[in-house]
């Protein structure tokens, strides 16, 4: 029998932010990709964040893209997919999620069907089917529960601040932390049992896992909603003119940023040398960091529009009230990557793309 070329990219959440990115980045390299995503980010926030204008694209675009509109929960079709494509697949980038605190406290059975059976099912399916596949993970910076917050933080006028005298002042935290024994949120819940899942079929079974956990990962095509896409959706609201709510801690909280396409350039550099097992931290660090307040401002001069906003003092159960991503680990493994956005330069990006979507 003719050996087939492993030349194929296995993209869930192929709709979405990440998902959408890392189909056109492989298929730039030359992949053929194969995406899974029933748009289900649509039932989970509403109409305007549907994924179905990015899977349309994706099909149009990207010569020999495959798409396969079911529900990840589908052990039967999920194993029908592998078993065909098994001498083929060379990477599955796992990126298909309920990605929102709020909507997991409401619906924890879906939530955790969703991120955490799902993801054990896709392992197992792997190992099944493409054991030497590398297998990369979306995870989050939430596995880390609400620990974050008891590092020594101050208040300054627009942002809180860790002490300068800390060890994560300068870089932001690195995967040291603790993920144990904190308030994860119920999302945060599902998203650490689907982690640990990942690191296990690594470290237990040999396969070329790695957890990517992300601070806030933007981008122009992210189909951004009230609960989930901060930056775009404020640039959005921006744009449109619609109020947009700053929910708690005073609007100080801080988040660092990342463009998609620099995420998926991690990806890129653990598919070419890739380990077992592996968990990195995934942000744009300090310089990509701000508060929803300094947020506004920024958008406010990059769009030259005022943003109404409104405050809600109700802050979310478990948000972090300063996140910085330390890069530093990955950056040691992977000396060929970088990032150079600002987040100046992001709302830049992220405002022209949505002009130019318009
Ligand atoms: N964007 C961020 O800021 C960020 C930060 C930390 C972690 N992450 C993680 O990265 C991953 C992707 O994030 P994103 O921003 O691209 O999210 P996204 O919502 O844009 O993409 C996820 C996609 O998965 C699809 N999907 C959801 N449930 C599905 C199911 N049951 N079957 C098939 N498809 C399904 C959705 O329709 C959506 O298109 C998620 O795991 C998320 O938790 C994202």
């Amino acid at each position: 029998m003719k050996k087939k070329n492993r030349n194929l990219a296995l993209i869930t959440g192929a709709g979405g932010l990440i998902g959408s990115e890392s189909a056109r980045f492989f298929f730039g390299k030359g992949f053929r990709v194969l995406g899974v995503d029933n748009d289900m980010r649509r039932a989970y926030f509403g109409r305007e964040a549907s994924v179905a204008g990015n899977i349309k694209l994706l099909e149009d675009e990207l010569e020999g893209y495959r798409h396969f509109g079911f529900d990840l929960r589908d052990t039967g079709k999920l194993n029908d997919l592998l078993e065909e494509y098994a001498g083929e697949i060379a990477i599955i980038i796992h990126a298909a999620a309920q990605p929102s605190h709020d909507w997991a406290a409401a619906d924890p059975l879906t939530d955790f069907a969703v991120n955490a059976s799902s993801t054990l099912n896709l392992l197992e399916t792997a190992r099944k089917f493409v054991p030497g596949t590398v297998f990369i993970y979306t995870s989050t910076n939430k596995v880390y529960g609400d620990t974050p917050n008891s590092l020594p933080l101050r208040e300054t006028e627009s942002r809180w601040e860790i002490e300068s005298s800390h060890r994560f002042f300068e870089k932001g935290v690195d995967e040291s932390m603790s993920i144990d024994q904190s308030l994860h949120s119920l999302f945060g819940a599902s998203k650490v049992s689907a982690d640990i899942l990942v690191q296990e079929y690594g470290r237990y079974y040999g396969m070329k896992t790695a957890c990517f956990r992300c601070g806030c990962i933007t981008g122009p095509r992210h189909a951004a909603a009230e609960l989930h896409g901060f930056l775009s959706y404020l640039v959005k609201c921006a744009l449109s003119g619609r109020r947009y709510t700053v929910i708690g801690y005073k609007g100080k909280q801080v988040r660092d940023n990342l463009l998609a396409e620099d995420l998926v350039s991690m990806f890129w550099h653990f598919f070419q040398k890739p380990r077992s097992g592996a968990v990195y931290n995934a942000g744009g660090g300090r310089k990509t960091s701000c508060s929803v307040m300094e947020a506004i401002r920024i958008c406010e001069k990059v769009t030259g529009r005022k943003v109404d906003f409104t405050y809600s003092d109700r802050s979310r159960k478990g948000d972090h009230i300063w996140w910085i991503s330390d890069t530093g680990k990955f950056e040691k493994d992977y000396p060929g990557w970088k990032t150079e956005s600002g987040v100046e330069d992001i709302v830049r990006r992220i405002y022209a793309g949505l002009k130019g979507m318009k």
